[in-house]
């Protein structure tokens, strides 16, 4: 079977597993590079039982079967391996600025001149770890969501000194192999998934500190409400369908949502008492000692999910 291309991945852990698989679910011939080489031996055994599972499950991604998707994976011994050839690389080491400095030196030394160098930081913008390098137009954040097998979302950020010519790149790619690119035009803390989600969190901080709800309430209000809401439309949207288009909203609630939020404050602390009483009454709902039970059901609801909703853009495309 003809290769799409070589890609590089650096760092064999939980995000580096879910990239090989998704490059391999279009035919993408995946290098995979970790520091110590056995966990890229434990990353290869898990990678096929997964993709074992996910043909028997029906969830298996892309046209070829599981045993093509995993042949199209394999080991590399050096960086060097991993990186020459490439025409891209996804580097997935632990989220820390020095080790991402030191990552992106090495890999500068085998880049050639036009391989897009991709970092999977959760934090970190690519200007942080990049500006001395040789190759630094070619290095841009490619930031996924865990688990990325499940949750499409890529947030692409470049930094100043990017070639547009890579954010295309980039984006394309995320998007053949089946993820959702958004694109951010500048570096911004926290990227933009995380801004949302942290005046989110922010918000229920606040309600629980004021005794206003409690916690089990407050993550109610988000699954049993907003949530499924988002899991088909952005804020932005459900605004413009909730009355007769976006300007009908803003002159219909716009000045209530903005006195609301004027009362929100300033943010609250997630330390001390406040943090004991939250993980007090989470634990009663999500005991510690069965947290990896109650991961996998999230992993299997999540994959159900993601899947219907594949099914369900397939039908609005058929229409
Ligand atoms: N886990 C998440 O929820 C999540 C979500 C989005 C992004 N990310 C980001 O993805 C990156 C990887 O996270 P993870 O959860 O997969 O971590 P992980 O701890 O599961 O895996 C990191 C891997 O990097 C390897 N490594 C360390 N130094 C290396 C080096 N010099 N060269 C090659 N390999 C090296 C380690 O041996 C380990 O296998 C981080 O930057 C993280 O912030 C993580």
């Amino acid at each position: 079977m003809a290769s799409k291309g070589k890609v590089g991945i650096v760092g064999s852990g939980f995000i580096g597993r879910g990239w090989a698989m998704l490059f391999a679910s279009v035919g993408y011939e995946v290098k995979l590079f970790d520091v110590e080489s056995s966990k890229i031996d434990d990353a290869l055994a898990d990678i096929k039982l997964q993709l074992n599972k996910l043909e028997e499950t029906g969830y298996l991604r892309g046209n070829l079967s599981a045993a093509e998707q995993f042949n199209l994976i394999s080991k590399c011994e050096t960086l060097k391996e991993c990186v020459e050839g490439s025409i891209h690389i996804q580097e997935c080491v632990f989220e820390n600025v020095d080790l991402k400095k030191k990552v992106f030196k090495d890999m500068d030394a085998f880049a050639s001149d036009d391989v897009v160098l991709c970092s999977s930081t959760s934090c970190f913008p690519a200007s942080s770890f990049s500006e001395d390098l040789v190759h630094k137009s070619q290095v841009i954040v490619g930031h996924p969501v865990n688990p990325p097998y499940y949750i499409p979302l890529v947030e692409v950020v470049p930094a100043p000194w990017t070639d547009p010519e890579v954010v295309t790149r980039t984006k394309n790619l995320m998007t053949d192999i089946g993820q959702k690119p958004v694109v951010l035009n500048k570096e911004v803390p926290g990227f933009a998934l995380n801004r949302v989600q942290y005046a989110l969190l922010n918000e229920c901080w606040r309600m629980y500190r004021d005794g206003i709800m409690s916690v089990e309430d407050i993550d109610t209000a988000m699954h049993e409400g907003l949530g499924l809401r988002y899991a088909f439309l952005g804020p932005l949207e459900t605004c413009h369908l909730n009355a007769d288009g976006m300007l009908d909203y803003c002159n219909r609630y716009g000045q209530g949502i903005h006195k609301v939020s004027e009362t929100f404050g300033p943010n609250p602390r997630m330390e001390g008492e406040l943090a004991e009483k939250v993980h007090e009454e989470i634990c009663k709902i999500s005991p510690l000692e069965k947290l990896a039970e109650r991961r996998q059901w999230r992993d299997a609801r999540l994959t159900a999910l993601a899947h219907m909703k594949r099914l369900l853009t397939d039908q609005d495309k058929a229409q």
